[in-house]
């Protein structure tokens, strides 16, 4: 039994991915034994995977295997030998534009990879299971901002169905087998080593090389951009949380930034025009996705810290010291 915060063990999947390798370092700074699993599916280019992979290896607290968590066999011999205390879920097949695609892909990783991480964890006795859910859950909810008690019974793409999905099978995980869970619903995470196929990547990127960039919705959309140090707090703080039964937590940002204003940061920081694709909006896609964060402030002491101009300049400043290998990048799938 772990007695000591310092000492517990975290089987943090999806670690080569974006979010989950921010939280892996996080977890390792603060002490933790981190168990990693992800199978660098290759939706974006698996460089910047292996790159966010090679700097959670150089830590001995960091165990890894290179496991896809739709094959229930090989999650059950991580759960069995490793032992963790809690277990966060990040792995998934991201990017709502990519599952009018390829839908398909969204079965194993959301659905199958979801089920399996809760079904091992009741087998052994892991008291908490935390998941990533997304803002896309509220659909097309035109009351704003979102709030968890809003209803989520209509997703506009098969991704948002997926974690819509995800939290209706946590519930039914709680009420069987007593297991501690909370779904996350984040909001556009940004941040370094940031998804190649989200919007501040693709932007940078072009803006830097003059290139144009397509602007949904005439620019006319609106989000509540969340750094991803803001959303690790939030996740640390749910680790840590004394009582949890089963709960839904947004996890956003405070501000909320047109993307016209936020094209127009880039442009400061990155010193050079943006030349824009104006475009209608795309199919599953939302035009605002606002985060009503009174419960997580109130039941986590959520804060986010980051501003919208720091995330910017955050994200520039790293993306302009690593040009070389970033703007060698494949284009991601979507
Ligand atoms: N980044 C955002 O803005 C955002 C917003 C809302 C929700 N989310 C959710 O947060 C979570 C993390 O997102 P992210 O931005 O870090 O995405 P990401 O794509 O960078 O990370 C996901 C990781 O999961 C891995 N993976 C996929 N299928 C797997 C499988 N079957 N087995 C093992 N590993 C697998 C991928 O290789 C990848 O490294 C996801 O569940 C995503 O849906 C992210």
């Amino acid at each position: 039994m772990q007695t000591n915060t310092k000492q517990k063990k975290i089987l943090v999947t999806g670690t080569a991915g974006f979010i989950g390798y921010h939280l892996a370092e996080a977890l390792l700074k603060g002490g933790y034994f981190v168990v990693g699993v992800d199978n660098f599916t290759p939706y974006y280019d698996v460089r910047m995977k292996e790159a966010r992979h090679k700097l959670l290896q150089k830590n001995k607290k960091f165990h890894f295997y290179k496991i896809s968590i739709a094959d229930y066999a090989a999650l059950e011999k991580v759960v069995k030998k490793e032992k963790p205390d809690v277990i966060v879920n990040l792995a998934a097949q991201a990017g709502v534009r990519f599952s009018l695609k390829d839908p398909w892909s969204y079965a194993d990783a959301n659905y199958l990879g979801t089920l399996n991480i809760f079904e091992v964890a009741q087998k052994y006795r892991v008291k908490r299971v935390l998941f990533a859910s997304s803002s896309s859950v509220y659909g097309d909810n035109t009351k704003t901002p979102f709030s968890e008690s809003d209803a989520t019974d209509h997703p506009m793409s098969v991704y948002a169905a997926s974690k819509k999905g995800n939290e209706t099978l946590a519930y039914a995980y709680h009420s069987l087998y007593g297991i501690e869970t909370a779904g996350m619903r984040f909001f556009t995470v940004y941040g370094r080593y940031g998804r190649p196929d989200l919007a501040i990547f693709k932007f940078t990127k072009n803006i830097i090389l003059g290139k144009p960039i397509n602007v949904y919705n005439q620019g006319a959309m609106k989000r509540s951009f969340t750094h991803v140090d803001d959303v690790v707090r939030g996740v640390q703080s749910l680790i840590e949380k004394k009582d949890l039964k089963y709960e839904i937590y947004n996890l956003g940002g405070d501000e909320v930034t047109p993307l016209v204003t936020f094209i127009k940061m880039l442009e400061k920081r990155i010193g050079k025009k943006a030349v824009m694709n104006l475009m209608s909006i795309q199919a599953g896609d939302v035009p605002s996705t606002i985060a009503d964060t009174t419960k997580a402030r109130r039941d986590l002491g959520y804060r986010p810290r980051v501003s919208m101009e720091e995330i910017v300049v955050d994200f520039v400043d790293w993306f302009l010291e690593n040009k070389a290998w970033l703007l060698k990048l494949k284009e991601p799938k979507q």
